[in-house]
């Protein structure tokens, strides 16, 4: 998008002291967008510093209050919504600002929704995308313009929360078929695109994006090339032996009230390892500006400082 055709109504941010919120905060701001982010009543101001800096209006607002929501919004071309959280922040939160955004007359709203396919689950498989399709109806019922971003696992996670590839045994654990595609997208990726999107007036109801899709086998061999020695699959059973650890999983860990309790996140494995939740007839190429980062410079630590010139983080 060159600047010329960036609109000059400002995006209205919710969620911008988040992980993924910041990113893409910064990113409107570097492609010549204009920002407003709303954040909670009391919140530190150097959690919002980085942002202020960059130019970002920055409102305090009682994400409770649609009046007072509804006046932050005024003006802006498109709400984002990049909150985390349950039932009270997923469902409450966002009907709030969507009945905010709609009041306003802000003509587009972007979901917080960022992840696999959940259009494609039924209900049942995933408490968290169960929330994000409850969302999905009230949105789509809604006199405003929707687009949903579904980028997959965000491939970050590879390093970290997700024991998929482990280290200390150089084996990359899956459950099911070896050869079901997994489809990952980098925290980066996912908010420069989100920010793009953002910025653009015509976009779809939903925009699929994978920086990298990879099976368990491939997920080994990248695994090898990022670590330098040989990585292979660790088969650890079928769908059904999953779905047997999750229900036990969730018997002695419940963690009802944590937004992602271990339980949570082998339904979500277990929605990718069906392939069930795979993302079809990727959107990746909207924005050629975009370079995709792969899961091996992930796991490397080699993703390049420069994404592109006018959107690096
Ligand atoms: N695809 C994947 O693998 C993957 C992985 C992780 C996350 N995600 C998704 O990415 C999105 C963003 O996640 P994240 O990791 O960036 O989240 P995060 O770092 O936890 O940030 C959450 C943001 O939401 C705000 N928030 C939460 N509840 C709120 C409420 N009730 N009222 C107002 N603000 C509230 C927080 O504000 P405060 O700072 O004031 O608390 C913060 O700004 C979510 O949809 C999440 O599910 C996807």
């Amino acid at each position: 998008m060159s600047s010329a055709n960036v609109p000059s109504s400002p995006v209205i941010l919710a969620g911008g002291t988040g992980n993924l919120g910041r990113q893409i905060g910064r990113t409107i701001l570097q492609a010549g967008g204009t920002l407003r982010a709303i954040v909670r009543p009391g919140t530190a101001t150097e959690r919002t510093a980085d942002l202020r800096r960059a130019g970002a209006e920055i409102r305090e607002v009682n994400f409770t209050k649609v009046t007072e929501l509804t006046e932050a919004c005024r003006g802006g071309g498109c709400v984002v919504s990049a909150l985390a959280g349950l039932r009270e922040t997923i469902v409450d939160t966002q009907t709030n600002l969507l009945e905010a955004a709609v009041d306003a007359g802000v003509p587009r709203f972007i979901p917080s929704d960022f992840s696999i396919d959940f259009t494609r689950l039924p209900r049942g498989t995933n408490r968290n995308l169960d929330l994000r399709r409850e969302f999905r109806d009230l949105v789509n019922a809604a006199p405003i313009r929707a687009t949903s971003v579904l980028n997959g696992m965000f491939a970050d996670l590879l390093t970290g929360e997700a024991p998929l590839v482990l280290q200390k045994i150089k084996r990359v654990l899956y459950w099911g078929d070896a050869d079901q595609p997994l489809d990952f997208t980098t925290i980066a990726n996912t908010a420069d695109y989100t920010a793009l999107a953002a910025l653009d007036p015509d976009t779809p109801r939903y925009l699929r994006v994978a920086g990298d899709t990879l099976t368990p086998r491939q997920l080994a061999d990248a695994a090898s090339e990022a670590f330098g020695t040989k990585y292979k699959p660790l088969w650890a059973g079928g769908i059904g032996a999953l779905t047997t650890l999750i229900d036990v999983t969730r018997l002695v860990a419940p963690g009802r009230d944590q937004t992602y309790p271990a339980w949570q996140g082998m339904q979500y494995m277990r929605n990718m390892l069906s392939g069930r939740a795979k993302l079809h007839d990727l959107d990746n190429d909207r924005y050629p500006v975009i370079r995709w980062t792969r899961v091996a410079e992930v796991l490397a630590g080699t993703v390049p400082e420069q994404l592109t010139p006018e959107l690096s983080h």
